[in-house]
Order: structure tokens, then sequence, then C-alpha cells
């Protein structure tokens, strides 16, 4: 094809024809939307590092829930910040944990409305490591026993799909095995396969109160320098039982995204973490970007990369705009 046989701009000229010729849009469908769930009743606070993103106690998360499902938003990730923290993180298993309280409320009030949990222990300990510590390490297959806890009350509670974020190997088959043998086949794991160990976490830490307090999370997350290794973790995922699968952050990571969508025949999802979102709310509040157009430019970016559905804070914003496109 060339000029002047060829002209791109023809196709350019008039919005008709640009969306006749879009090869990727976003659409509701896409999206999961974050909420955090904290003790105590009555509350819906602003979290400061998060504007926008707010503080829920179980009698009003459902309502927020309501409001992301009358959107058509099809899910919610469920963040809980436990009463107590101690050195296993065991209020994660507690039938009467803030997580699982939140997916009853939730369930009760929009039955079809997905509930996801992301399954880890930094919210729950003392130390802000995800799971059990022995001599200041990350000791993998004692955290994946309480793992296993911790799914099944999930599972009891309604939650609709696990995902494990803790980076420990075996974490697939810990949970999948733990929820057949209690009869929860139906309970779908959603794998945070590749996630690195990243500076885009740090405005979700402050929001749960989960920055390690020695060390970091090196041991366990991914180098940021390896693209190769993501794909052996997803893979590994993969063979263990996964449903859907994970690259988060997604910004930095949009060629991993690429990657894992060209090999990997299973949903992918993408987690646009609270760095980027903190990054777009600032610069907006500046008056230094147009937030409207940056978000959406954002989201489709992280669609036209390979991801089939996007964790993200600016879900219901997205699909109010969405909603008024139409
Ligand atoms: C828990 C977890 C983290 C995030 C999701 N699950 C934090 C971390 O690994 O430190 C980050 C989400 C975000 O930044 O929006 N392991
Ligand atoms: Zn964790």
């Amino acid at each position: 094809m060339n000029f002047p046989d060829y002209r791109a701009r023809r196709m350019r000229r008039t919005e008709t024809l640009r969306r006749m010729i879009r090869e990727t849009r976003l659409s509701v469908d896409d999206f999961v939307y974050p909420l955090f769930v904290v003790p105590g009743s009555n509350v819906s606070k602003e979290i400061s590092s998060l504007p926008g993103q707010r503080h829920w106690s179980v009698d009003k998360v459902a309502d927020e829930a309501a409001r992301a499902h009358d959107l058509g938003i099809p899910a919610v990730i469920l963040f809980g910040i436990p009463e107590r923290k101690d050195a296993v993180g065991s209020e994660a298993w507690s039938a009467s944990g803030v997580v699982q309280k939140a997916a009853r409320a939730i369930k009760k009030r929009c039955p079809d409305l997905i509930v996801i949990a992301d399954t880890c222990f930094c919210e729950y300990t003392d130390h802000g490591h995800c799971g059990v510590l022995h001599d200041g390490e990350l000791d993998n297959d004692a955290s994946l026993e309480n793992l296993a806890r911790t799914v099944l009350s999930y599972a009891r509670a309604g939650i609709d799909i696990v995902a494990p974020s803790g980076m420990l190997d075996g974490f697939v088959s810990a949970c999948r095995e733990s929820l057949d043998e209690e009869g929860f086949e139906q309970v779908a794991i959603m794998a945070y396969s590749a996630k690195y160990a990243s500076a885009y976490y740090g405005p979700f830490r402050d929001a749960v109160q989960s920055a390690p307090q020695q060390g970091d999370r090196r041991g366990y997350q991914m180098d940021p320098g390896n693209a190769a290794e993501a794909a052996r973790e997803v893979s590994m995922d993969v063979a263990e039982g996964a449903d859907i699968v994970m690259i988060k952050p997604a910004l930095a990571y949009l060629d991993i995204i690429r990657m894992i969508s060209d090999e990997v025949n299973l949903p992918i999802a993408a987690y646009a973490v609270s760095g980027e979102y903190a990054m777009i709310e600032a610069a907006a509040e500046k008056g230094w970007v147009d937030k409207e157009r940056i978000v959406m430019e954002t989201l489709l970016g992280i669609r036209r990369a390979g991801a089939d559905m996007i964790i993200t804070y600016h879900a219901p914003y997205a699909a109010e705009r969405l909603a008024k496109r139409r």
C-alpha cells in the first residue's frame, strides 16, 4: 500500500469513519472495581493517598457495590483492613473478618455481581509481609497452609473468585486443592501470576497500612527487568489450574500483557494499580492533563495490549463516561 493509492487519512476523516474501523473498544464489561473494607460501622472515609476512593465499613460497602452494579460493572475485588494484625495474619481466615462479612452483605444485595477477594496476608500481619516469616524470610509452604484456610473461609462467605496475590510458589495448587476438597469446585481462581516488585503500590500500602516493617517484597515479587520469567510464572499458574491470569502493574508492563495474551489461551487481567491512578488524579487536579481523555486513553491502551479485563480504581468513572457516549 503506497501513497497516493493508499491515503490513510481517508478513513480518519470523520468520527463515523473512525468508529467504523476502530480495532479496540472499551466496555463497562471490562472493568473490575476495587473496594477497601474496614472495621466499624457507618464508615465512608476518603483515602488520602487515593483521592476519590474510600474506606467502607461492612454496612456501607454494599451501597457502593450496588452503585457499581447499577453502572453495569460486572465485578468488584475486595481488600480488607482487619481489626487486629498479628504475626501470621490470622484474621484473614476468620469467618467474621471484614472481607467475609462484606462478601455476604454484597451478595445479599446484588446476587449476580461477581465478588472477588484479593487473598493475601500483608494487610493482616503486624510485620506487613505476605505470609508467615521464618528468620526474617517469607516461609513459602507455611504461608500456603494459611492461604488454603483463607480461600475456604472466603468460599464459605460466597466469594465467586479468589485472587491469591502473595507471589508464593504453588499458590494456585494450594487454593484449588483446598477448594475442591471442601466441594467448592465452582469457585474460580484469578492468579496474580506476574506481579512485579513495584513502587506503583505505594498509595495502596498507605491505604491498607501494609508496607513491610522491615525489608521489602523483592524476595517474592518479580524483578522489573524480567519478561521471560513472567512467562514461566504464568505457565506454572496455568498448569496449577488458574482460571484467569493477571499481570500487575499495567502501564509499565504493557509488553508483558502483550506477550502473555499472545501465548496464553485464558482470560488475561491487568491491574492498573494505585500509583497509576494516583498519578493521573494528581496531574488532573493540577489541570496539567485532561482527566477524562487520559483515563479513557490509558484504559484503552491496556486493552489494546491484550488485557481482557482491567482492575481499575477508575471503573465507576469510566463506566459513567462510556454510558454518556452512547
Ligand atoms: C497485596 C496486594 C497489593 C496490591 C494488591 N494486592 C500490595 C502489595 O503487593 O504490596 C497493590 C494494589 C495497588 O497498588 O493498587 N499483596
Ligand atoms: Zn501481600
